[in-house]
């Protein structure tokens, strides 16, 4: 049977006080030579292995961070999560992975949970919880993917400019009849992406909003809600969906209407997951960075824990556009 040791057994053993072995394991405080290895000594006979949660509550650290998402079944999030890791498991640190299904209660619940066990910082990505929910908390905190408040560190894409981007994109390729699958009205990245498209086709003059319809940036809400619309507007020719997920509901709906993509119908869609290589036609997107917002969020977050200084608290990346062949006939294999 495995005798997990005590700090006091320790102390014991190198006829020491519990706080000498403590100053010892946490190298604070003068100890002279030869007590330091006496109390090494008996650590080893012991094998004593310092208590974690111990060592938190006595350092109000514990080497672990805190990473908030809404959606781990949508795949932009694991593959957000995988760059946050990378770096925080690089340096040390536990990477504590939340799912909150985009509920504020659920947020609420996560950051109170992880402060008890004295997480040293947060990532999260949230469209619920407000900068006053946030900061009475008083630990570090990047928002990643969707900000919080212009006075909270962020991380995310230029999502405005991206969807004019897309837009623009499906002009250029002669599209006329233009519709928009959005994502939740609460999201503000959804809403960023809305007013870009609805910006170009206004100015353009084809601006319908009976062609803006709500995704949810779910697939299976997309392929209900795109085989109405194009039943009822069949004049449809091009469709940018605000998130990848529902390109792929697009792409579904398509099918089942016996629509040719890219001939009758091009899409496009937001995220640059690696699920549209795998679709067939494959999907065009406006790709986000996701492995480098990830990273940088947790550079941030840590440079925050560290006490080092952090010049620019909100990083804001462009989206780039990766032609598949749901737009462009010439690129189908
Ligand atoms: O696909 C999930 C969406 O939610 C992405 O567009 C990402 O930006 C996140 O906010």
């Amino acid at each position: 049977m495995i005798v997990i040791a005590t700090i006091k057994e320790v102390a014991k053993e190198a006829g020491v006080s519990v706080a000498t072995v403590s100053r010892v394991l946490n190298n604070k405080g003068y100890v002279n030579e030869d007590t330091r290895k006496r109390v090494m000594s008996s650590i080893e006979k012991l094998n004593y292995k310092p208590n974690a949660v111990a060592r938190s509550l006595f350092k109000k650290k514990s080497k672990m961070i805190g990473l908030i998402v809404p959606d781990i079944k949508n795949p932009f999030f694991p593959e957000l999560a995988r760059a946050v890791e990378d770096v925080t498991n690089s340096e040390g640190y536990t990477l504590i992975l939340c799912n909150s299904d985009d509920d504020f209660h659920k947020e609420q619940k996560y950051l109170d949970a992880l402060k008890q066990k004295y997480v040293d910082g947060f990532i999260v990505v949230t469209s619920t919880l407000k900068a006053e929910h946030v900061e009475d908390h008083n630990i570090p905190l990047v928002a990643l993917d969707r900000s919080i408040h212009p006075e909270i560190p962020a991380v995310y894409s230029n999502n405005y400019t991206g969807a004019k981007q897309a837009t623009q994109y499906l002009l250029e390729l002669g599209c006329r009849q233009i519709a928009h699958i959005r994502g939740p009205h609460h999201i503000n990245n959804a809403e960023e992406r809305y007013k870009g498209f609805t910006d170009v086709t206004k100015d353009q003059g084809l601006y319908d909003p009976k062609l803006v319809i709500n995704g949810g940036y779910s697939i299976e809400k997309t392929i209900g809600v795109t085989s109405e619309l194009l039943k009822k507007s069949p004049e449809i020719d091009g469709i940018f969906a605000g998130n990848d997920m529902m390109a792929i509901g697009v792409l579904k709906a398509a099918e089942r209407l016996g629509l040719k993509v890219p001939e009758d119908l091009k899409i496009i869609g937001f995220d640059g997951i690696a699920l549209c290589k795998t679709t067939s036609p494959e999907i065009t997107t406006m790709a986000q960075p996701i492995y480098e917002m990830g990273t940088t969020a947790a550079r941030m977050l840590l440079d925050f824990i560290e006490k080092k200084e952090v010049i620019n608290t909100k990083q804001v990346f462009q989206v780039q556009l990766v032609e598949r062949q749901s737009t462009r006939v010439s690129l189908k294999r």
